[in-house]
């Protein structure tokens, strides 16, 4: 595997084309919007420079890993070995991705999705080869979070999965393995643990603030799960709520109405400036 393909150049395409860069992968990125592209490749230079100043990444591995990445078109990113798809998080949209890659890609190529929470065989589904599909789960900032969670769907072929194992390795990621089940073991324990948090807020147990105190000092989680929400946003956060609570019959999954209401207020977290805090 020498050539990565990033489709989507947004929050998560231009953090996991940095660090295929950096383990000396050729890139190649695309956006259907090239605006974006631009952006994606000015905030990997910026990551790089910051990491420079700070004495934490060599001036050289900055300039090899910017030599490495370019951008492309579809076309491109359909002839490379492992072809990454981060575009919006929508089963229509990454299907026909997919489809529309699988046309012209050679018949190793590796297909991986960065889905957070749909049905990998759901997104292979109508592929001729639904076994070069598995999700690679990334974490934002991308270059800074260490986990990357593998997901296999049950037509995932076992040469696929050991490719992505020692791809993960070489970007230096921790690797875990999950089953293709709703909300994988991330966002599922994640999700699980922030609405149940919203209701305790909901139910006058606690303020915010002591809540997300009480996992951090007492449980030793670096953030607590109402500051993590609204880190991810409320709207997100909602949506995935939603999906888990049907796909997983379990009501806990459940948005509580203190959530729903604050999303329809437009208090979506730190992207739109409060939502348990004011950011
Ligand atoms: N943001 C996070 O914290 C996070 C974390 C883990 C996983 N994810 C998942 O990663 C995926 C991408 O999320 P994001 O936050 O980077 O989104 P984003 O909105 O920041 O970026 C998505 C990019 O895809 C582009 N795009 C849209 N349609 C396209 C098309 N047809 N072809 C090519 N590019 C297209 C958009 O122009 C945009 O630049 C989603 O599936 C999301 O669930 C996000």
């Amino acid at each position: 595997m020498q050539r990565i393909g990033v489709i989507g150049a947004g929050t998560m395409g231009h953090g996991i084309a940095q660090v295929s860069a950096m383990a000396g992968y050729t890139v190649v990125l695309t956006d259907a919007d090239p605006a974006a592209v631009d952006r994606g490749l000015g905030k990997v230079r910026a990551n790089l420079d910051k990491g420079v100043e700070k004495g934490k990444v060599a001036a050289a591995l900055r300039d090899g890993a910017l030599a490495a990445l370019s951008a492309g078109d579809l076309a491109a990113v359909a002839a490379c070995d492992l072809i990454i798809e981060a575009v919006p998080e929508k089963l229509d949209l990454k299907q026909r991705i997919f489809a529309e890659v699988e046309r012209s890609a050679p018949a190793h190529a590796i297909f991986a999705t960065n889905t957070s929470s749909l049905s990998v065989a759901a997104i292979a589904g109508g592929l001729a080869d639904p076994g070069r599909v598995i999700g690679t789960h990334f974490f934002n900032p991308v270059h800074i979070m260490a986990l990357l969670e593998v997901i296999v769907a049950d037509t995932t072929r076992h040469d696929v999965l050991a490719a992505v194992q020692r791809y993960g390795e070489r970007i230096g990621k921790d690797v875990i393995v999950v089953k293709d089940a709703p909300g994988f073991a991330t966002s599922r324990l994640g999700v699980c643990l922030g609405m149940e948090a919203i209701r305790m807020v909901e139910q006058g147990v606690a303020s915010p603030q002591d809540i997300d105190k009480a996992m951090e000092l007492g449980y030793r989680h670096p953030v607590g799960p109402l500051k993590l929400t609204d880190m991810v946003g409320l709207d997100v956060r909602m949506h995935i709520g939603e999906y888990l609570a049907g796909a997983l019959g379990n009501p806990a999954f459940e948005p509580p109405q203190l959530m729903r209401d604050m999303v329809a207020r437009g208090e979506l977290g730190k992207k739109s400036g409060k939502g348990f805090y004011t950011w």
